[in-house]
C-alpha cells in the first residue's frame, strides 16, 4: 500500500503519443468543446451553447491540474455557471455525502443504498465497483478527486486477493463485485471484505468490474490531470491483469468476450448469457481506455499489439452484426438459411422465425440500435441502454450509427423514458418466455426490475450520450422528466411499469447510483467540459475497414 500511496512522478511513457486521438498526454489538455460537432447542434441548441461556451471558459481559467480544490461541502460546480441550482441538487448532494463509506478515516466508496426502512439490507451496505462509477464522476466533476483515487486503489489492493469459489481458483485479474468495511468499535480496527462472485446471488464473476475500473482511472486521470497514478507499476499491473482475462485466445471464433447471464449491472439470469451488448460495449471502451495509459514497456508493449488487433476485429464484429436498423431488419427477415462457406450472407444461420413481432413494430423508419445478443443462430433484439450509450460514448458507434441511436430514442420516446428515464432493457418478456428464460424469477417479473424496469441511473449516461451527438435538448428533456418524481418519491433503485410510473416492486430507496447520476447529469449538462472523462471521439486508425453497410439509412 505504501509502495502505491507514495507514488513518486515518473515520465511520461504513455502510448499514442504521437497525434492519436486516444493519445494520453492530449486528453488532458484542457477539456474544450468539440466545434465539428457543435455544427449539429439545433437552433435550440446553437443558443445554449454560447451559455456552455460561457461555463467552459470559466471552467478554463479555473483548471488547474496540480490544485484542485477540495471544498468537501460545496458543490462547487453550481458556482461554475450562471444557472440556478435546482433545489434538488443540494438534497441529492447532502444524500450522496452520507453515504459516503470509510475506511481508516479515509473515504473509500459510497455505500450502495443508506435505505433505512427496508428490512431486507442483502448487499446493498456494500461499496458496489459499478455503483461508485457515477459517485466518482460527480466527486471528479466537483473537484475532490481524493475519495476516486482512494477507492481505486482500494480495489486494486482488492484484486491482488486469491479468490475461490468451493474449490475453484478464479483468475487472477478479476476484480470485486463490491467491498464492505467492518468497523470494530472495541478493538478500533476497520476490516474489508469482498465479494468476487463467490458470495454473490447466482455466484456470477462481475465482468464489468475490471471494465469499470480502468474507465474510472482514466476519467481520474483526464480530470485531474495526474498522470503519476496511472503510471504507479501497480496500476500497470493491474489493468494488464484485467485485459489478460479477456484478451486470451481460445476456442472463440469471435472478437466479442463470452459472458455469463449475470456477469454485469443485469445480475440475475435475464437471458443475456453470450454476447451481452452490455459487456461489449465496456469492453470496447475499458481496451481503449487503457491503451491509452498503458506504457511502453516491454510487458505493456505486448498488450497493447494485443489490443489495437482485438479493437480491430471488435468494432468490424459489432458494427456490422450486431447492428440493427430498418433496412437491415428487412434483410434479416428475408435471410435464407442453411448456407454454407465463406459466401454466406446469413453466416450466424439465424432463423427468421425467431424475429420477435414486437421489433417490426418498434423499428423506426428513421433510427437503429445494437441489439443485445449475437451468436449462433440466436439474435437477442432486445434494446438495452446501457450498451447503446457506451457505445456512443466509447466511439464503437459510428457517427452515423451515433446519431441513429439518438433518433431512435427521440422516436420511441414513450417506450424508452415514459415517465421515467431511462428503461434498462425493452421490451419486458413475459408468460412462457419469462419461465424459460429467467428461470421463474419473482424480482424480474414483466416490466419490472431488470426486465423492462426504469432505472434512473441511466441518466446520466443517456446524457452524456446526447451531449457527445451534439442532442443536449434530448437530456435536458429527460431530466425534467426525472426532477418530476426522483426526490418525492426517496431516490428509487428503480421504477416498473410500462411507462415507469411506479416505484418498483422491490425498489431500495436512497440508492447511492440514482442520486448520483442525477448529478452527473445536471454537471454535464450545464458544463459540457466534463463529458471528455467519460468519452473518447473516434479512432480514425479504425475507420477504413467501417464500409458504411448499405443498410444505414442516414
Ligand atoms: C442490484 C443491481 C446491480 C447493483 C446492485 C447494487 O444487484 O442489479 O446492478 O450493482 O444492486 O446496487
Amino acid at each position: 500500500m505504501d509502495g502505491i500511496m507514495g507514488i513518486r512522478k515518473v515520465a511520461s511513457h504513455c502510448s499514442l503519443v504521437d497525434g492519436d486521438d486516444l493519445d494520453l498526454a492530449r486528453l488532458l489538455d484542457k477539456p474544450k468543446l468539440n466545434i465539428e460537432r457543435q455544427r449539429s447542434f439545433d437552433d435550440r441548441s446553437l443558443s445554449e451553447l454560447s451559455i456552455n461556451i460561457r461555463a467552459v471558459d470559466a471552467f478554463d481559467s479555473m483548471y488547474s491540474p496540480g490544485g484542485i480544490r477540495s471544498g468537501f461541502d460545496t458543490p462547487a460546480s453550481s458556482a461554475r455557471n450562471s444557472f440556478e441550482p435546482h433545489p434538488m441538487v443540494a438534497e441529492a448532494w447532502e444524500a450522496l455525502r452520507r453515504s459516503l463509506v470509510y475506511f481508516r478515516g479515509q473515504p473509500v466508496g459510497t455505500i450502495a443504498a443508506v435505505d433505512h426502512a427496508s428490512e431486507e439490507v442483502l448487499n446493498y451496505d456494500q461499496v458496489f465497483v459499478r455503483d461508485f462509477v457515477p459517485s466518482a464522476l460527480a466527486f471528479l466533476i466537483n473537484g475532490e478527486p481524493e475519495i476516486v483515487k482512494n477507492f481505486l486503489l482500494k480495489t486494486l489492493l482488492l484484486q491482488g486477493w486469491e479468490k475461490r469459489v468451493d474449490r475453484f481458483k478464479l483468475g487472477e485479474g478479476v476484480m470485486p463485485a463490491s467491498f464492505k468495511v467492518l468497523h470494530d468499535p472495541l478493538r478500533k480496527v476497520d476490516t474489508i471484505i469482498a465479494d468476487f462472485g463467490e458470495s454473490a446471488i447466482g455466484r456470477v464473476a462481475p465482468v464489468d468490474s475490471g471494465f469499470w475500473w480502468i474507465i474510472l482511472l482514466r476519467a481520474y486521470t483526464k480530470s485531474t490531470g495526474d498522470l503519476s497514478l496511472a503510471e504507479t507499476p501497480e496500476c500497470q499491473k493491474g489493468m494488464r491483469l484485467i485485459l489478460a482475462l479477456c484478451l486470451s485466445e481460445g476456442f472463440d471464433t469471435f472478437p466479442t468476450l463470452l459472458c455469463a447471464d449475470g456477469c454485469s449491472m443485469i445480475d440475475r439470469r435475464m437471458g443475456i448469457y453470450g454476447y451481452p451488448i452490455e459487456i461489449q460495449a465496456l469492453f470496447f471502451m475499458a481496451l481503449r481506455c487503457a491503451l491509452a495509459m498503458l506504457k511502453h514497456d516491454a510487458e505493456g508493449k505486448e498488450f497493447i499489439e494485443r489490443i489495437v488487433k482485438r479493437l480491430h476485429a471488435l468494432s468490424y464484429h459489432m458494427r456490422n452484426y450486431f447492428w440493427l436498423d430498418f433496412q437491415k431488419l428487412n434483410v434479416i427477415y428475408r435471410y435464407k438459411t442453411e448456407e454454407y462457406s465463406h459466401t454466406a450472407v446469413n453466416k450466424f444461420n439465424v432463423i427468421p422465425d425467431s424475429i420477435p413481432e414486437w421489433v417490426f413494430d418498434f423499428m423506426p423508419t428513421r433510427g437503429g440500435y445494437f441489439i443485445g445478443n449475437v451468436s449462433p443462430a440466436r439474435m437477442d433484439f432486445r434494446w438495452f441502454a446501457l450498451g447503446n450509450c457506451f457505445a456512443i460514448l466509447s466511439s464503437l458507434a459510428t457517427p452515423e450509427q451515433s446519431m441513429a441511436i439518438m433518433d431512435l430514442i427521440e422516436a420511441r420516446w414513450d417506450e424508452l423514458v415514459g415517465e421515467m428515464p431511462l428503461k434498462i432493457a425493452y421490451p419486458a418478456i413475459e408468460g412462457h418466455e419469462w419461465r424459460i428464460v429467467t428461470g421463474c424469477d419473482p424480482k424480474n417479473t414483466r416490466w419490472s426490475y431488470h426486465n423492462g424496469g426504469s432505472w434512473p441511473v441511466l441518466l446520466w449516461m443517456l446524457t452524456a450520450a446526447c451531449i457527445k451527438t451534439g442532442r443536449p435538448q434530448i437530456a435536458r428533456r429527460a431530466i425534467e422528466v426525472a426532477e418530476t418524481r426522483l426526490l418525492k418519491d426517496g431516490w428509487p433503485e428503480y421504477y416498473d411499469g410500462t411507462l415507469g410510473r411506479y416505484v418498483g416492486k422491490q425498489a431500495r430507496k436512497f440508492q447511492t447510483w440514482s442520486i448520483a447520476g442525477y448529478l452527473v447529469a445536471k454537471m454535464m449538462l450545464e458544463d459540457p467540459s466534463h463529458l471528455g472523462m467519460i468519452s473518447l471521439e473516434e479512432d480514425k486508425a479504425m475507420k477504413p475497414l467501417m464500409k458504411r453497410s448499405s443498410s444505414w439509412t442516414c
